[in-house]
Formats: structure tokens, C-alpha cells, sequence
């Protein structure tokens, strides 16, 4: 990394942007868990605020997965999901978000905890209606599914989605550990979503390698890639994320805070724009990679040697890769 000017904070705040990767589970912070361990009479794993953030921290993918799944068991009713989304759509808001894709971990909720999905649904669009008409901030729902449930769980998560789909559900998703995607086909999955009108992106490349970012283009029809870090590995996937217009939503901080890549130094994203890939940045999992949106414009300003006119092309980017209708893009173009 070279030595760049110090990060303009102000001007990347003021900058209208959309947020395309953040998982409604993963954005709670200490206070919250606490407060909803108590309500659940579930032990915490630390009884201050100063515990749990050491706790959060891990710096191995299955050890995020255990924190990011016991948090998943902490939100059990409607007012839960409410109160998540709204303190996560308020937190985007104070750093200058106009949009936020939520990522919703649907098959670990539908299948592993046997929840109702109607009633998540119900909970998660209350916080989203409430920040909207607080805050002004625009938001959608990604249901992810998770691979590592297998095919059957992907579809009967599925079910409950499809029969679910209201104004702010726009996609689906693919989280959680990827290694048994050539096990089961996920394909389908996607075939039926977008028969019943929906989007579809994938987390692909993070861990592993520029095949999962083919296979998420080809087999699940992605439209974008959360992460796809990987595919710097393949030059042809290179080309295919760039010939066919198919974004990143990368996040640099989660990268490192899980050992995606070595340290922030060896990091890919200079690589990624100098390539041509269109880039979008996100915060993923914020209290457990200990970032937010706005460091993450840093680590971008730093790895890419970035001047502001860098800065304001990703946050012009996030709006135009965003799902988000035309006219509203339009408007916030128009202020960027
Ligand atoms: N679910 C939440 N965060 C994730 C990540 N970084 N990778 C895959 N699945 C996730
Ligand atoms: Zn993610």
C-alpha cells in the first residue's frame, strides 16, 4: 500500500449511496444482543457491552459462523426483526446511505429454527417502513439461502419466501458456508425465484476460489457477487464479471477480519478496478468485522490510492447496481 492523502470522512459521508451487502443478523451490536438475550433468557456470552465486543471478534470463518448463528437464535419475534432493521437502517442513515439490501438469513430461520416466515417478514418491514418515513432511507430484503442445509432445506425455505413476497422482498441469496455447492444444485433454487419475479446475487469467491464466482454466473444467474474477491484468481472470470456487467459488493474489512485474505495490504480491490469489474462496498457483518460503511470507503480510499472522484464512482455505483426503482435512482443520481 502506498501512502495516500488522509480519507476525506466528511466528503464521503455527504456522498448519496447505497449499502448492497449487510446482513440484517450480523449488524446487531453489543447493546442490542444484550438486551435481547435478557428478553429471551438466553445466557450471554458476556455481561457487559466491553465482552461482547471482544467477543464478536474472531478472526476464522467458522468461528464468525457460530457468533453470527447464535445471534440468528436471539430474534424470535416480530419486534426483534423491527428493532434491528430500524437501529441498522438508522446507523446507514448517519453515514450517508440513501439505500440499503438487506441480506435475511430466510433457511436458517425457516428450517433451523423453525420460524415463521410471514411473521420475520412482518417485524423486518416495520422497521424498514418506520425508518423510511423517519429518515427518508429506502431499503429491500435479500433472503439468503443457506448451502450448507442442503438443497431441500434451500427449497423449503423457498416455499415460505415465495408464498411471502411483498413490495420490499426484491431477491435471493446464497450465504453461509459454500463448500456443498457441487454436493447439491442449487439451480433451481434460482430458476423458481426468478419465476416468481425475483432477483438473484450469491456470496461466491470469499473463501474460495474463481469458480464458485462461474458457478453463482452460470448456474444461479447472479446479477451481482457479494464478495467474488476469488475471481481475481481466473482472468476468463474476470471477463465474464466485466463483459457481462456482473458487480462486486465487496467488503475489505470482513476480508481481512476473517482471513480472506492475509492482511489489508494483500487485499484485491486496486486489482478488481484496475481489471474493469464494477465495485460496490459493504460492511457484510459491521460489529463482527468490527467496521462499518464508511471505513470500508476508507480501506477503499487507501488500497486503491482513490481521489474523491474515486470515492463518489463507488457510491454511484452501489446506486446504480442497486435494486431500487429507476425513478428512485434517478433522484439520487441527480444528487451525486
Ligand atoms: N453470512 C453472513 N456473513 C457472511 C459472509 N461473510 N460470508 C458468507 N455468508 C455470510
Ligand atoms: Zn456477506
Amino acid at each position: 500500500m502506498s501512502e495516500t492523502a488522509p480519507f476525506p470522512a466528511a466528503f464521503a459521508r455527504r456522498l448519496p449511496k447505497a449499502e448492497l451487502h449487510v446482513h440484517l443478523e450480523g449488524s446487531v451490536g453489543p447493546a442490542t444482543l444484550l438486551a435481547l438475550a435478557e428478553k429471551h433468557g438466553v445466557v450471554p456470552p458476556a455481561y457487559d457491552e466491553a465482552g461482547i465486543v471482544d467477543w464478536l471478534r474472531t478472526d476464522s470463518f467458522p468461528g464468525f459462523l457460530e457468533r453470527y448463528f447464535f445471534i440468528c437464535r436471539l430474534l424470535r419475534d416480530p419486534d426483534d426483526f423491527r428493532r434491528v432493521a430500524y437501529d441498522y437502517l438508522a446507523s446507514a442513515h448517519d453515514q450517508g446511505a440513501v439505500h440499503v439490501e438487506f441480506h435475511v438469513s430466510s433457511s436458517y430461520h425457516i428450517v433451523e429454527q423453525v420460524a415463521d416466515w410471514a411473521s420475520i417478514l412482518s417485524g423486518i418491514v416495520a422497521g424498514c417502513d418506520e425508518a423510511e418515513n423517519a429518515l427518508g432511507v429506502s431499503s429491500l430484503l435479500i433472503p439468503d439461502l443457506s448451502p450448507h442445509l442442503g438443497a431441500e432445506a434451500a427449497h423449503r425455505a423457498l416455499d415460505s419466501v415465495l408464498t411471502n413476497i411483498d413490495n420490499r422482498t426484491v431477491a435471493i441469496g446464497m450465504g453461509g458456508p459454500a463448500d456443498t455447492w457441487r454436493i447439491d444444485d442449487y439451480g433451481p433454487c434460482y430458476d423458481r425465484a426468478r419465476a416468481s419475479g425475483l432477483r438473484a446475487v450469491s456470496h461466491a469467491g470469499e473463501h474460495g476460489p474463481a469458480w464458485e464466482v462461474r458457478h453463482a454466473i452460470e448456474v444461479f444467474g447472479a446479477e451481482r457477487i457479494q464478495h467474488g474477491i476469488g475471481a481475481m484468481q481466473d482472468p476468463e472470470v474476470v471477463k465474464m464479471l466485466v463483459d457481462e456487467g456482473i458487480a462486486c459488493d465487496v467488503c475489505p474489512g470482513s476480508n481481512v477480519a476473517l482471513g480472506a485474505v492475509s492482511s489489508m495490504a494483500e487485499h484485491p480491490l486496486a486489482a478488481m478496478l484496475d481489471a474493469g469489474i464494477t465495485v460496490t462496498l459493504g460492511s457484510d457483518d459491521p460489529p463482527l468485522m468490527a467496521t462499518n460503511l464508511l471505513a470500508e470507503y476508507e480501506h477503499a480510499w487507501n488500497l486503491a490510492s482513490l481521489d474523491e472522484d474515486g470515492l463518489r464512482q463507488l457510491a454511484h455505483n452501489s446506486l446504480v447496481e442497486s435494486f431500487a426503482p429507476v425513478e428512485l435512482v434517478e433522484a439520487w443520481l441527480s444528487d451525486d
